[in-house]
């Protein structure tokens, strides 16, 4: 398989992915610009989620404060850039966006998973005639509701954090659940959903074939709706309304993105939804001044390999030898989602990759420096600053799409993705581990001044 991998521009980045090395790739088909088509589709959007709103509060309690709304905070962590060797004004500033705290979910798969259920809910409500146009949308978290859905199933596949936010969702409004697993899920997680009520199907092998499992299953049964992570429209548009969010928390923080002061996002990235729909949110709303760049692990580099070999390319990790073993488990994908890679095709940055060990390090970090509990998947975007001020390819990107605007101007967010619901126990490993590994990070070598 790896003979008939088709030419691409850039060898020895290729090379350094094969050999999982942390690398950086710039894309050479980035056009930064404003996004008419991603401005017009995050507007629905947002109209969406504010119907979906009232209906949030009365299923979950812990949304009465916010109004109904999956919000969370934007935190600029000071505190961590000496700990983290960002002193130097060229690392521009740096804030964490802290999704590992959504309320409901706990993850960045809370906005997707919500949004679909919700959505996919009011449809069938609607179709069958349980619900009109003029009514009140909480009328589906009442008793009449529970036993309506209770007569259909929704069923999903995923790695963890998206069975979190599906099956949540959708056994709170009635619905029967089932998340197909991976092999590497983590017990906490199939426990968590257990304890909701929620059927968990542990499968051998990896995402992308807990998936296919799920797909499968779900259609020969006619009242099954299936969530499919790697072609879902609706999970896409529920991540999208973060980047509304992160606009006003910029604006409140009295800053005004702009040619002056470019937005770098550092997203985690696995089959491509979360950080594929905040990307494109993003676009919509700060157009040529956002630059949205993919973090994976060094042995799930799928997002990089596709990107690289062109949006029809569908490649695969394993195709170049790489083992797609990892401890962040929201990661270990294996072949990127078709449809973010052709949203993506001339609107992502680039992606980089990030050993394990390094994840480790940054959880003790976060967790010692600014009292963040971020699981492993969720620190990567820490090596992002690194990547875009100290590497040669980081220097040649700024140098063409930064117009000779100094890189200390740059606001730089590390989207934190996942991690206030790990076990205090198991968090407290993660720790242990980062302290044992200690200094310095294997970015080191990879200074290019
Ligand atoms: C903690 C965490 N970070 C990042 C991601 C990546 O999201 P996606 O698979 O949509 O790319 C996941 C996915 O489950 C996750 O659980």
């Amino acid at each position: 398989m790896t003979s008939e991998l088709p030419p691409f521009a850039n060898q020895s980045t290729f090379d350094k992915a094969k050999a999982a090395e942390p690398t950086l790739w710039c894309n050479p088909n980035y056009q930064p610009s404003s996004d008419g088509e991603a401005a017009q589709t995050l507007e629905q959007v947002h109209k969406d989620w504010a119907m979906l709103a009232p209906l949030l509060q009365k299923l979950f309690p812990v949304l009465e404060q916010s109004g109904g709304q999956i919000q969370s905070e934007l935190i600029e962590v000071e505190s961590l850039r000496a700990p983290l060797c960002y002193e130097d004004p060229k690392f521009g500033r740096l804030f964490v966006k802290g999704d590992h705290n959504l309320p409901v979910a706990g993850s960045v798969k809370a906005r997707g998973g919500l949004f679909e259920v919700l959505m996919t809910a009011r449809r069938q409500a609607l179709a069958e005639g349980f619900l009109s146009e003029n009514d009140d949308i909480c009328k589906l978290a009442s008793d009449a509701a529970r036993a309506f859905f209770s007569q259909r199933t929704i069923a999903v596949g995923s790695t963890g954090n998206l069975g979190l936010s599906v099956g949540v969702a959708a056994k709170t409004l009635g619905y029967n659940s089932i998340v197909h697993m991976s092999s590497d899920a983590k017990t906490w997680k199939i426990e968590r959903l257990r304890r909701y009520g929620v059927k968990v199907m542990q499968h051998r092998g990896d995402y992308n074939h807990a998936v296919a499992v799920a797909r499968d299953a779900a259609r020969y049964d006619p009242l099954a709706y299936f969530v499919d992570d790697e072609h879902s429209e609706l999970l896409f548009q529920g991540y999208m309304a973060a980047a509304g969010e992160l606009d006003i928390q910029l604006r409140e923080a009295g800053i005004v993105v702009g040619p002056d002061r470019p937005l770098f996002l550092h997203l985690p990235c696995g089959i491509g939804g979360a950080p594929g729909g905040i990307a494109y949110g993003a676009r919509g709303l700060f157009g040529a001044h956002v630059h949205c760049f993919f973090a994976e692990p060094c042995q799930s580099a799928s997002a990089m390999l596709r990107m690289m070999h062109g949006r029809d390319a569908r490649i695969s990790v394993y195709d170049v030898g790489l083992t797609n073993r990892t401890e962040a488990d929201g990661m270990a994908v294996a072949t990127m989602s078709d449809l973010v890679a052709e949203r993506m095709q001339t609107r992502l940055a680039g992606v980089y990759t990030v050993g394990d060990e390094d994840l480790f390090r940054w959880v003790a970090t976060a967790y010692h420096g600014a009292s963040l509990q971020l699981e492993p998947s969720a620190t990567i975007g820490f090596a992002g600053p690194h990547f875009i001020a100290n590497s040669l390819e980081g220097q040649a990107f700024a140098d063409r799409h930064l117009l000779s605007k100094p890189l200390s101007n740059a606001i730089h967010v590390v989207w934190a993705t996942g991690g206030t619901f790990v076990p205090e126990l198991k968090f407290q490993a993660f720790v242990d581990r980062g302290m044992e590994l200690g200094h310095p990070t294997s970015l080191s070598k990879e200074t290019a001044t």
